[in-house]
């Protein structure tokens, strides 16, 4: 079985050729970092034209880099949501045009499930098994128990970890997208210098919160002389926001842990898997290792290419999907928000 997949849901425009035995025949990715960097932020408007005029030729690559024709394919994916609406579109669209063309059918996927199942792709990896999800839209705990069957452990109550990243990043004078500048910045940095709050931490639950942290780091960037930051201040600061945020993940992960085991969702294997953008992060990937060796748990992290936004994890949950005889009308609607 093989899948054509799309992702248009931010920033990234990205489109690529998994198929049934867990390999990536095909990954074509552009990222538009440079095309919003100047505006600090993802701009809907310039990222659902930029969608548009690059996805035919990405397609186009991916299906020669595979080295195959379109009636090849088994079913063709698209991102069908949550996201910025534009891009979704030019995703959808694209994909039921060429569906209805070929006759194969069309697969709406949710990107918070491609995310979620893309440790699958990669690893060798059973139902169940408790999802640690953080990207720049969501940040949650979930019980992975089969495709389409997700128990929410733990949510945030206010911003996600990676728009936590983002913000601290660009109040530090750091470039679009934060979270990866933030962590080069880190390094060689003393995380224990600024005395960063660690929110929701020692509380009971696995709910995430991360506003009171902008807020202090606002709060340790005024106690520092006016202007651009000094290359200690820089680091001390990003190692202190990065170790904050690591912090709490590890926390909730923990007592996430704690609640799969009381329902006895962590059987038989327990498995925690990281994914989203922010689980590209090395400090992060690092302590959720300690944290699953000191529990006994096995850690699966996807590579990082793999846990930023891409097409291969469309495709894939597609195919999942399409094995279990699923698939979407082509009067499929985008849908902007969609939870899990
Ligand atoms: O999953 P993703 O690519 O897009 C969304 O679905 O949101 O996640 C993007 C988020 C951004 O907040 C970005 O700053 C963060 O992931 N991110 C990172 C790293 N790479 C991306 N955060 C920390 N360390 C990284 N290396
Ligand atoms: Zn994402």
């Amino acid at each position: 079985m093989i899948v054509l997949g799309f992702e248009t849901s931010c920033d990234e425009t990205a489109a690529a050729v998994v198929d049934d035995s867990r390999r990536v025949r095909a990954q074509r990715l552009l990222s538009q970092h440079d095309a919003h960097r100047p505006y600090g932020g993802v701009v809907p408007e310039i990222a659902a034209r930029a969608h548009l005029g690059h996805l035919d030729r990405l397609v186009a690559g991916a299906l020669e880099e595979a080295g195959i024709g379109l009636t090849d394919v088994d079913g063709v994916a698209a991102t069908g949501g949550p996201g910025l609406i534009g891009g979704v579109i030019v995703g959808v669209m694209t994909a039921k045009a060429l569906a209805l063309a070929t006759g194969r059918p069309f697969l709406a996927v949710n990107h918070l499930e491609a995310h979620a199942l893309t440790a699958r792709l990669t690893d060798d990896v059973a139902f169940p098994y408790l999802l640690l999800l953080v990207s720049g839209g969501h940040c949650q705990l979930l019980a992975v128990r089969g495709v389409g069957d997700y128990r929410r452990l733990g949510t945030t109550v206010d911003d996600a970890a990676g728009e936590c990243l983002d913000k601290t990043a660009k109040m530090m004078g750091l470039g679009h997208p934060g979270g990866p500048a933030l962590e080069r910045a880190a390094q060689g940095g003393d995380a224990a210098r600024f005395a960063l709050p660690r929110p929701m931490v020692g509380r009971p639950g696995c709910d995430f919160s991360f506003s009171g942290l902008k807020t202090a780091t606002r709060h340790a960037l005024e106690t520092l002389p006016p202007g651009p930051l000094s290359d200690r201040d820089l680091a001390d600061l990003a190692a202190g926001v990065q170790g904050a945020v690591t912090d709490v993940l590890v926390n909730r992960a923990g007592h996430a842990m704690t609640m799969m085991d009381e329902a006895g969702d962590s059987e038989p294997a327990p498995t925690l898997v990281v994914a989203g953008g922010v689980a590209a992060n090395q400090t992060l990937r690092a302590a959720l290792t300690g944290l699953c060796d000191t529990r006994g748990w096995r850690f699966v992290a996807p590579a990082p290419a793999l846990c930023t936004d891409n097409a291969a994890m469309v495709a894939w949950a597609g195919l999942e999907r399409l094995r279990l005889g699923l698939s979407d009308p082509l009067d499929f609607r985008p849908r902007p928000r969609w939870p899990l």
